[in-house]
């Protein structure tokens, strides 16, 4: 070998060495306006650049499969304890100690093993036409089961990840059987065949195709936010309730991440963790989608949230949505509610 090709080779392999110690991978669902600080503030702070790349929830999850042991990813983001657990179950993630997660991230929006961690909180809140319905007449979700609201309930598919977290939830504080009866209520209660996703139950209400729905309340957040006048007005006809104010409390999930078994730069995807954990990448974290941060301390200027007010929440571990999404699948077949 010439000397240049020496050098060059030389050069290659430092380069090499820099680049698998200042880099992470990181997999995410989310794209959202304050995503680019959230990024820039990591590498700010710990000179670690992150590559993104971003896709669809279940497109991630399989394309990480499909990667094998050869992936690149090094950290999985995305929504729904139900999903984090699809991922865990497939053994995508490896555990991760970490005194600061565990004095930060609530128990329960973290997976007891360290497999993966919340980092923002929504919740399945109640939505009603203002004109129609008095918020104390769905103080709970089980009162959505009802007879009195006959053709009066909108709801998206029980296919959907939400659906199936929320029937997990039900499960635990109810039992199954009084879980299925209120699938069953509810179905019986449907004005429309479910179709669409939560902005499309919200814009059904204000409409008035049905009187009440449950969504996730950053969708309504989202329109009661947006500069586009007719969809500012879908929420201006809404009230939201956060249902089971004086038992269980408000179902609640997270958006979170987790670090990958097969991650080449593991120290790394940790430091990242960590950094969601941190008061500035909650604020981002959480207010980007219209979210809650877990960090209890941390504390959001977000006007919509902020009118919506404090509320119990559900303490129930959010893993625990996830090992019931078999029985909750079932619970909705055996109800009908497509
Ligand atoms: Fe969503």
């Amino acid at each position: 070998m010439k000397r240049a090709t020496l050098l060059l080779a030389g050069l290659l392999v430092t380069f090499g060495v820099m680049a698998q110690e200042k880099v992470v991978n990181v997999y995410s669902s989310r794209h959202y306006q304050t995503d680019e600080a959230l990024y820039e503030g990591f590498t700010k702070r710990t000179g670690i650049k992150v590559n993104r790349i971003e896709a669809g929830e279940d497109a991630l999850i399989e394309r990480i499969r499909n990667e094998g042991a050869r992936s690149p990813a090094d950290v999985l983001i995305t929504v729904d304890a139900g999903r984090l657990w699809r991922a865990a179950q497939l053994g995508l993630f490896q555990p991760v100690r970490s005194a600061m997660l565990e004095k930060r991230i609530p128990e329960s929006f973290r997976e007891p093993a360290g497999h993966w961690f919340g980092f923002s909180m929504r919740a399945r809140v109640i939505a009603y036409n203002k004109d129609r319905v008095k918020p104390e007449e769905v103080p709970t979700y089980e009162s959505l089961a009802d007879p009195k609201w006959r053709q009066r309930v909108c709801m998206r598919s029980s296919t959907n990840i939400y659906n199936l977290s929320l029937m997990g939830a039900l499960i635990e504080h109810l039992g199954e059987p009084k879980a299925e009866a209120w699938a069953k209520g509810v179905r019986a209660n449907l004005a429309q065949a479910p179709k669409g996703g939560d902005t499309d139950q919200l814009k059904s209400v204000a409409a008035g195709l049905c009187d009440v729905t449950i969504s996730n309340q950053y969708y309504y957040a989202r329109l009661a936010r947006s500069q586009k006048a007719d969809e500012s007005r879908v929420a201006s006809r809404l009230g939201i309730v956060f249902p089971n104010q004086s038992s269980w409390g408000t179902h609640v999930n997270v958006s979170g991440a987790g670090v990958l078994k097969h991650a080449p730069h593991r120290e790394a995807a940790v430091q990242f963790l960590e950094y969601l954990a941190t008061d500035e990448a909650q604020r981002y974290f959480a207010d980007g989608n219209n979210e809650w941060p877990v960090v209890a301390s941390v504390k959001l200027e977000n006007p919509v949230l902020n009118s919506l007010g404090e509320f119990k929440r559900d303490s129930l571990n959010v893993a625990a949505l996830g090992r019931n999404q078999p029985a909750a699948q079932k619970i909705y077949d055996r109800a009908a509610w497509k």
